[in-house]
């Protein structure tokens, strides 16, 4: 969910900066760079030509028909050209896809061709494109402006000027979805963190296009607004306040000697150890990890791990059934954009020191593009941790594990989404993503549990005087193409039962026995985690072996998660049903990537990941496509006010009989030559 207070400093301040940014100064040179490679995303130059082509294109031409421009984006070549292209190769041709939107009800769905500047194919699907700014802005303005809203902000003792307001997607419930776009206005009274001080229960129900409030709902007059006191969370005002350590930290950062060892060719092919891929940002899923190959230590062959991976969809569901709160069932990558979303990495704090920065060009609503600085960061990392070690009387040998991470940070409205993808030297990769930011909180009488009466739900937890957090999950849906050693491979399950020995056949009475099959279709890949039913899952290549004859694979390696609870046929469940198991697998289609469906803004749930893996279609020795959703229950407490420590889990994909040995072995230790040492200066 995303906020914005119109016509009001701080936001306001932002926008005209990037609005300063984008339209009134030429692009810096990087990026009015040509492309290099077939996957880069869309320079400056291309998306300002693209507003061009759309600009004199007929249907658009005429005086008023030009669309909102949701987002124009890269439409990569065929995976199979991509393949094939080798650098000093000629380009395939540029095409992009640009979702542009007419009110009432047209969505447009748009590719462009950029060398013959022709538009290619133009339709118009069913469902509407992420929110722009410009809906943002408009939604709660319409609400700012009628008579009745405003009637219930005075109830309450204040004006428009003394809120801020977030423009809530409304989910999808039935006909009042279906008729036109929505959005669901509720307010916050002004403060530095207005998130915490909410307007309860009143909400301004908004049709965006014809900017009116449809009816609006107050259940909530009576509540009392926190006084947020002491929940800004900046350091200017939290700086004379007693501090948090008895013992403060030194400020800790990792000195590189000798530079980094990550190399960057043409600003999106990144090299490190023996890895190398392909990285660029996205409007929607953030950053985006494609062509993922390794170089094999043995044989200095380079093999293929993933074609491509991102976020592809979140589900965040709130627990709290009352009318000012059901419909907060957010998709927030399709229904706000993970990639517009995220604002600047801050530096030395997001990322430490030795981080290289990727900065981001998106189109703004009118087609022309803008540039989001410091979008992505890579960085090594050493974490004082071990890669491998053996000791034994006589030697004593270990090593240090260094990896490289890939980061992005959304923050969608009141809520940041951390999403790194960390590159191990033994072939890990590992996807961590970590929760921060405040809690969508609800306002209360109450301000001591005494006062709640008995057998009553608070659908959450007491933190503050007249606060609840309300419980709710997050759930982040990966998609991961995987291509082990080629596109063809195969999913493997590797069962995990409990065997009874035969009488008198052993003196144990039952081992664990490992059963391992192939999925043969995409129902066979529908896996739901169970610690008292467990398998490995492996991606294997069947047609390339290992000298001992095993299949060369990775395996995903599930940590810490949580499964929805909702009712598959609650109309949320249905919109987030990708979250119905943990792991699919599909057949490689270029038009299956987004889990909740290409245009999942009141949508009716039709087009998800489940809907597509319920054809069952084949994925034996065929090129697949690997899905795995994390997710986590969040039960609030008294620490995650006003900003949440950040809470983290991951998963792992990791090489399963791919290397014939440990890839690692022959990495050298350190020693005391290669670390500077650095004193402290003898004032102690
Ligand atoms: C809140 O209730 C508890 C008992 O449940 C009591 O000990 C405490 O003093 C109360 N606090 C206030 C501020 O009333
Ligand atoms: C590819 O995906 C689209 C959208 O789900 C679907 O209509 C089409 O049938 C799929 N193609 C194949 C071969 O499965």
């Amino acid at each position: 969910m995303a906020s914005l207070r119109p016509l009001l400093p701080i936001a306001a301040l932002l926008l005209l900066l990037l609005f300063l940014i984008s339209f009134h100064s030429d692009p810096p040179p990087i990026l009015s760079r040509t492309p290099s490679h077939p996957l880069d995303p869309l320079t400056f130059d291309e998306i300002a030509a693209i507003r061009s082509i759309l600009v004199s294109y007929p249907p658009f031409a005429a005086p008023n028909q030009f669309p909102a421009i949701h987002s124009i984006s890269l439409d990569e070549p065929p995976k199979l050209i991509v393949l094939r292209w080798r650098p000093g190769d000629p380009l395939p041709p540029r095409r992009a896809t640009v979702t542009a939107y007419s009110p009432p009800g047209h969505t447009h769905l748009i590719s462009i061709d950029l060398p013959s500047g022709r538009v290619l194919h133009h339709s118009n699907p069913s469902g509407f494109p992420f929110l722009t700014i410009d809906d943002m802005r408009r939604a709660i303005a319409t609400a700012l402006n009628d008579p009745s809203f405003l009637q219930s902000l005075n109830a309450r003792g204040l004006s428009s000027s003394d809120v801020n307001c977030a423009p809530l997607s409304p989910g999808w419930f039935g006909s009042e979805e279906d008729h036109c776009r929505l959005v669901k206005v509720q307010c916050f009274a002004a403060a530095p963190n207005f998130y915490l001080r909410p307007i309860e229960g009143l909400t301004a129900i908004v049709d965006v296009d014809a900017a009116l409030v449809i009816r609006i709902s107050d259940s909530g007059p009576g509540i009392p607004i926190s006084a947020g006191e002491d929940t800004d969370y900046r350091y200017s005002t939290q700086r004379n306040k007693p501090r948090s350590f008895s013992n403060p930290i030194n400020p800790v950062s990792l000195e590189q000697v000798g530079g980094p060892s990550y190399f960057i060719e043409n600003s999106h092919v990144i090299k490190w150890a023996s890895w190398e891929f392909h990285l660029k940002p996205d409007a929607r899923a953030g950053s985006v990890v494609s062509r993922a190959r390794l170089r094999d230590p043995e044989s200095g062959e380079w093999r293929s791990v993933m074609y491509q991976g991102f976020a592809s969809e979140l589900f965040v569901p709130y627990m709290d059934p009352s009318e000012g709160w059901y419909f907060k069932t957010y998709l927030d990558s399709g229904e706000y954009g993970f990639g517009v979303s995220s604002m600047p990495l801050v530096r030395l704090n997001d990322c430490p020191r030795n981080a290289h920065y990727m900065d981001a060009v998106f189109a703004a609503t009118d087609g022309s593009p803008f540039v989001r600085p410091d979008l992505i960061c890579i960085f090594e990392r050493y974490d004082g941790d071990v890669a491998w070690r053996h000791a034994q009387p006589h030697i004593r040998e270990a090593r240090p594990k260094i990896t490289l991470v890939v980061r992005t940070a959304a923050s969608v409205g009141n809520y940041d989404y951390i999403v790194d993808w960390e590159f191990q030297t033994d072939g890990i990769i590992k996807v961590k993503v970590s929760l921060s930011g405040m809690l969508l909180v609800k306002g209360t009488t109450y301000q001591n549990l005494s006062q709640v009466p008995e057998g009553e739900d608070l659908h959450g937890t007491l933190i503050t005087d007249n606060i609840i957090g309300v419980v709710h999950d997050h759930f982040l849906s990966f998609y991961m193409d995987m291509d082990i050693d080629g596109p063809d491979n195969s999913f493997a399950k590797f069962h995990m039962i409990k065997q009874e020995t035969s009488p008198g056949e052993s003196p144990r009475k039952s081992y664990m026995k490992v059963i391992g099959s192939i999925a043969k279709t995409e129902k066979d890949a529908q896996v739901k985690l169970s610690l008292y039913d467990p398998y490995e899952f492996h991606i294997i290549n069947p047609s390339r072996t290992s000298g001992v004859g095993n299949p060369s694979g990775y395996k995903l390696v599930p940590s810490a998660t949580a499964a929805s609870l909702l009712d598959l046929d609650d109309p949320p469940q249905r919109r987030g049903a990708f979250t119905n198991n943990q792991i699919w697998v599909t057949p490689y289609n270029k038009s299956e990537q987004w889990a909740g469906g290409r245009f999942v803004y009141q949508g009716h749930g039709d087009d998800t990941l489940a809907t597509w893996s319920d054809r069952d279609r084949g994925i034996e020795n065929k090129d697949i496509v690997l899905w795995y959703t994390l997710g986590f229950h969040h039960i609030p407490c008294q620490e995650d006010y006003p900003i949440m420590p950040t809470v983290s889990s991951s998963f792992e994909l990791k090489p399963v009989n791919f290397f014939r040995r440990n890839p690692i072995l022959r990495a050298p230790p350190y020693t005391e030559v290669d670390l500077p040492v650095c004193s402290v200066m003898a004032s102690l």
